[in-house]
């Protein structure tokens, strides 16, 4: 499918990406390849919401370098994951080979997953950074639906649009709104780096969207799912904002009334039509 100049620009800064991504202790390969038993710290928090994958066909989309896509294997899920960068999937397919965890991995652009993989599963998986990166919420919603078998259980942790709103330029912690909740037209952005240890971007622009929580629940609802679970997080995944402090487990809060500010969430639904 060919790709738009915003999807263009974002493929050169996530192959880029996923080279430093590689080499990061954040991803730490070295460490999933040596310790067959180690599931990554995202899963390890997803599955009390998510439930037992054990024997379940699950397909993992924006799956990145397979971390979360090959551990959710180790949890006995069989495991499909899919990336619009092909850098990303030749390296989960090298840490597939190499830790002896089973999986299949596939180039895909998100919204057109459904013509690269063609069967339906009992789980499909996503989060921690991959909605952003997508300009329609509700087209989203329809190959999440087309991907789930009837009674199929959708799953996802993503960070939240009101966390995607807040200034991360100002001195202090003061929370101040400046870009949009709602989905709008691409927002420009430049990082010199990404969100691992490791080298400077070359490739520093990319473009997002923002997606309200209602937005999220509601291309879900249209496309013939039901919730069952939607929970709100006062602990990241990374250091969206720079004054967040690191908390035990590795994760990042804001170090000072956590209440005013959602920084994640979960939503766990089931396809009933
Ligand atoms: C932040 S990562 C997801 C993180 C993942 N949970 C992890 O840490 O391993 C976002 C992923 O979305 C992918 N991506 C971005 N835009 C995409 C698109 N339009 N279609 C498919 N994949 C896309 C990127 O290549 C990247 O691997």
């Amino acid at each position: 499918m060919p790709l738009d100049e915003f999807r263009r620009v974002n493929l050169d800064n996530w192959n880029e990406r996923t080279a430093i991504h590689a080499g990061s202790k954040l991803y730490d390969l070295e460490g999933f390849v040596s310790d067959p038993k180690k599931v990554s710290g995202v899963v390890a928090f997803d599955v009390p919401d998510l439930g037992d994958v054990k024997g379940k066909s699950l397909l993992h989309l924006q799956c990145h370098i397979g971390t979360d896509t090959l551990s959710l294997a180790r949890l006995g899920a069989t495991v499909t994951g899919v990336d619009f960068s092909p850098d990303a999937i030749a390296t989960a397919r090298k840490l597939s080979a190499d830790s002896g965890t089973p999986g299949r991995f596939e180039i895909a652009e998100l919204y057109d997953t459904p013509n690269v993989i063609t069967e339906q599963f009992d789980v499909v998986y996503t989060g921690v950074g991959a909605l952003t990166w997508l300009p329609d919420i509700a087209g989203w919603g329809r190959v999440v639906s087309t991907m789930l078998k009837p009674g199929g259980t959708f799953f996802i942790r993503d960070f939240h649009p009101m966390l995607w709103t807040i200034d991360d330029e100002r001195e202090g912690d003061e929370l101040v709104v400046k870009y949009p909740y709602f989905e709008t037209s691409a927002l420009r952005f430049e990082n010199e780096n990404t969100y691992s240890d490791g080298d400077r971007l070359e490739n520093k622009v990319n473009f997002e969207w923002n997606h309200g929580l209602g937005e999220v629940v509601m291309a879900l609802l249209d496309n013939g799912l039901r919730l069952e679970l939607l929970r709100e997080h006062v602990v990241a995944e990374s250091r969206n904002l720079p004054w967040m402090v690191e908390d035990a487990e590795g994760r990042w809060r804001l170090p000072s009334g956590q209440e005013r500010l959602p920084l994640m969430y979960s939503i766990r639904a089931v396809k009933v039509s």
